[in-house]
């Protein structure tokens, strides 16, 4: 997957419907199996029906299998609702669950058991960025989440914390280094590629062309302008 769609808790403007026809009114592309929608779980299943096309996915799953998790979905119900794939680690969701690499960890090992494709996020606070030590920060966060697996579907979303809806972004050389930097950890010390790199953080159909020119970066992870399917039609047009 090359663009994937990040819903949050929000529908699309002004509906799913309005939605779906400006989208495909806009998008030039034909073959759309690179792109991916992750909407409210409770609209998956009616998304799947909209976009026969398209990959539909989950935000999160729980960390365990079954059993008494009140409010929690887990990846076989994910799957089962037919999620193709899921945004893990999110820092949304590492912020407001105190979700921590260990629990990223299982996660991933049950997205990747239910034929769920993980898609992982990783990112840096903003004094992190300002004390330069973001590779090092971002490197740990992978071999800590990536221990023991092994797959050779996992997407790698790159998305500073303090990028996300602020419209501030990185410059595109600093982050083609850290693309470049998790590409090059993820295949030296944890032995498997990922499929994909993206980034995310404030991306929109303007800033999206000079970015996907960068050798490293492989496509998005879109919120805020994913909500208009005009929008995000441009996004996928000047990208792939
Ligand atoms: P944004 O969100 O595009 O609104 O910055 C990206 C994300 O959180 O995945």
């Amino acid at each position: 997957m090359k663009i994937i769609a990040n819903w949050k808790m929000n529908l699309p403007t002004p509906n799913l419907g309005s939605w779906t026809e400006s989208f495909y009114q806009n998008v030039s592309l034909q073959d759309n199996k690179s792109i991916g929608i992750a909407p409210p779980f409770t609209h998956i299943s009616d998304c799947i029906k909209h976009f026969k096309d398209i990959r539909i996915g989950a935000q999160n799953i729980s960390s365990e299998t079954e059993g008494n998790r009140t409010g929690e979905i887990s990846a076989h119900i994910a799957k089962d609702s037919g999620a193709s794939f899921v945004i893990l680690g999110h820092s949304e969701v590492r912020e407001n669950f105190n979700e921590n690499a260990l629990l990223i960890n299982r996660k991933i090992k049950l997205a990747i058991k239910n034929y769920l494709s993980p898609v992982v996020c990783f990112g840096e606070p903003q004094d992190i960025y300002k004390s330069g030590d973001t590779e090092d920060f971002i490197c740990s966060q992978l071999k800590e989440c990536f221990k023991d697996i092994q797959a050779d579907n996992i997407v790698i979303a790159y998305e500073p914390i303090w990028s996300i809806g602020t419209g501030t972004l990185p410059k595109i050389n600093e982050i083609s280094e850290i693309h470049s930097s998790i590409k090059d950890y993820c295949i030296n010390h944890l032995k498997f590629k990922p499929e994909s790199i993206l980034y995310g953080g404030s991306v929109n159909d303007e800033n999206c062309s000079n970015l996907i020119n960068d050798k490293y970066i492989d496509g998005f992870l879109v919120g805020g302008a994913s909500l208009k399917g005009n929008s995000f039609a441009k996004i996928v047009n000047n990208s792939i």
